[in-house]
């Protein structure tokens, strides 16, 4: 049975409500066939990391817009823009202070227009970040909360408690942060006393707003207007499986073997076996009230002329239980970090391909494919480390496992070919079409990811996979900038990396991902279905797609390439064999 990409004229379904198991019509609607968002290839920009105009050392608003062109060049269609408001930074930017606004490290509301007018005319949508589950605790909101007293209107926008023990002095349940230590901070009243404590699933920065209350989802129709009234083409929700938490925030102690954002932890190749697939539900992640929060926020873009978004980060195992974020009147896309976090084994990436295209499929929405992101450690190292780990830790000088370069570099490739090859959409992380390895000896002195203090170094934390990248072998800083600053120091020898270096030179990393998105685009490989194709071993991935053959190889045996033209091939092909780790793509008719 070939596995198909999920039709787009599906009839209207009954699909099951809100996790409360009601059953309702599927608005026809919501699912024309012509979303771009479908089989949309979306490069995320990191915003501090990718250009820098002012040459302060963290990048912004008028370095993206001049850099622009590159994007068109690679052939992507959209860009999704990690956090660029109003922050003290606590947490990149993740700690929004004003979600209206732009920090003035990257800009101002007016470089936004410029940007967004100029992606705009390239034929690039753009999609912005919304953290709606928790604020800076800078922001005037949680001020306003601290200010006020207990039990008060203020106090009803984040998740204030009482502590446990006869003086309050233990936090009121045992959740940690998925930072690390304890996801409680209690608050010191005017007269010095200590008071009621507050809840951060991540830094104590980051106080959870209580999605329970209206004026909280009133002010966040209010932010999506903000941004869909300036012309946007979507948003990426971050933590979009945390907003609603258990009545009561009852205790709860996380399995073993469960990533701290909830999904699994990746595994390397050579180990056995697969992320846990059904994790228990914590009361803070997946709880079914985010399902009515989506179903607002779709019906706010529908307000809006032309074809808007909502991509869901979350970490959410199964798949089947993913889909729910995606129903038709809620969010379209959701990433799929099942995928992600998948090992480099044949078996396990044909049954993800398989459930992932029926998961979404079963629901009308597209299957998304990624395999980098500002969280994880970069593919072109994470396929070649020999030990577990879990999503968030990082790798530094004292990991476990530590990857062989040369193997990271040659698995990436061949994983971002087969990606690039599947039905759906797909997401890049910007420097991976470089090649960009993991910076793994970043200095201790240099690291700024909040799970390296929160853990004590313990957890190396994101740092590596957020470094500056770079554009040209020779400039300073890497033509990240023109001053040399960079807020994470970049590696000497990155040279090869640098853009300059790649292009238009066969066989590059960036040449692999010029020619695999101008031939998805060309073959229609986004809006086509899988169709595995029998007679290989269990080491090979080998499918087609329309009128294109695509085998990765995964094993150690070279594999003999079929007829056809070859069109794309992520290795060179010594006598028409394809050798390990390496995919191709062959024109068949
Ligand atoms: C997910 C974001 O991707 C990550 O970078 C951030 O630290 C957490 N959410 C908290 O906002």
């Amino acid at each position: 049975m070939p596995s198909t990409a999920p039709d787009p004229e599906l009839p209207a379904t009954e699909v099951e409500n809100g996790g409360e198991g009601e059953l309702e019509e599927t608005p026809a609607a919501t699912r024309t066939p012509d979303q771009w968002w479908r089989s949309a290839v979306i490069y995320q920009i990191y915003p501090r990391s990718f250009a820098d105009g002012d040459g302060d050392g963290i990048g912004d608003l008028p370095g993206i817009t001049s850099r622009l062109d590159a994007l068109v060049e690679l052939g992507v269609d959209a860009v999704w823009l990690s956090p660029f408001y109003t922050s003290p930074q606590h947490d990149a930017g993740y700690d929004v202070a004003d979600y209206c606004d732009v920090d003035p490290r990257f800009g101002t509301l007016q470089d936004f227009d410029s940007l967004l007018t100029r992606a705009h005319a390239e034929g690039l949508k753009v999609i912005v970040d919304l953290v709606p589950n928790h604020t800076s605790s800078d922001h005037r909101w949680f001020q306003e909360a601290l200010a006020s007293p207990e039990g008060s209107a203020e106090r009803a926008r984040y998740l204030f408690r009482d502590g446990r023990g006869p003086d309050g002095s233990q936090p009121p349940n045992n959740w940690q942060s998925v930072f690390g230590g304890q996801g409680w901070t209690r608050t010191t009243r005017p007269d010095g006393t200590p008071g009621q404590w507050y809840l951060h699933i991540f830094d104590s920065s980051q106080p959870d707003l209580d999605w329970t209350n209206p004026w909280v989802h009133e002010q966040f129709a209010d932010i999506l207007r903000f941004w869909l009234d300036r012309g946007v083409d979507g948003f990426r929700v971050d933590v979009a499986h945390g907003m609603a938490k258990a009545a009561g925030l009852p205790d709860y102690t996380p399995p073993a073997g469960t990533g701290s954002m909830g999904g699994g932890v990746t595994l390397a190749p050579e180990i056995e076996g697969h992320a846990a697939e059904d994790p228990a539900t914590p009361p803070y992640w997946a709880q079914p009230g985010v399902h009515e929060i989506f179903r607002e926020w779709h019906a706010v873009l529908e307000e809006y002329e032309g074809d808007r978004v909502l991509v869901a980060e979350a970490w959410v195992d199964p798949l089947e239980k993913l889909a729910d974020w995606v129903r038709p009147d809620e969010m379209q896309q959701a990433f799929n970090f099942v995928y992600l976090e998948t090992p480099w084994q044949a078996p396990a990436l044909r049954s993800v391909i398989d459930e992932s295209l029926a998961a979404f499929g079963g629901v009308g929405a597209p299957s998304t494919w990624v395999l980098s992101n500002h969280d994880v450690v970069r593919h072109a190292s994470r396929l070649a480390l020999t030990a577990e780990n879990p999503q968030g830790a990082g790798i530094g000088p004292k990991s476990p496992g530590q990857p062989i370069p040369d193997i990271g570099l040659r698995r990436a490739r061949a994983a971002t070919a087969l990606m690039l090859a599947l039905p759906g959409s797909a997401y890049l992380y910007q420097g991976e079409e470089l090649g960009l390895p993991e910076v793994i000896d970043l200095p201790d002195s240099a690291r700024q990811d909040p799970t390296w203090f929160r853990t004590n170094g313990a957890r190396y934390g994101r740092d590596g996979c957020r470094v500056p990248i770079p554009w040209e072998a020779t400039a300073p800083g890497y033509g990240f900038n023109t001053s040399g600053e960079s807020w994470l120091p970049q590696p000497g020898e990155w040279t090869r990396f640098a853009r300059d270096t790649q292009l238009g030179v066969p066989g590059s990393t960036l040449e692999l991902y010029r020619l695999a998105l101008e031939l998805r685009r060309s073959h229609g490989l986004g809006t086509g279905s899988v169709d595995w194709l029998p007679g290989y071993s269990e080491q090979v991935v080998a499918f087609r797609n329309g009128d294109v053959t695509v085998i990765a190889n995964l094993g150690t045996t070279p594999v003999e390439l079929p007829a056809g033209e070859v069109l794309v091939s992520s290795d060179a092909l010594p006598e028409a064999v394809l050798l390990t780790d390496s995919t191709v793509w062959l024109h068949t008719l």
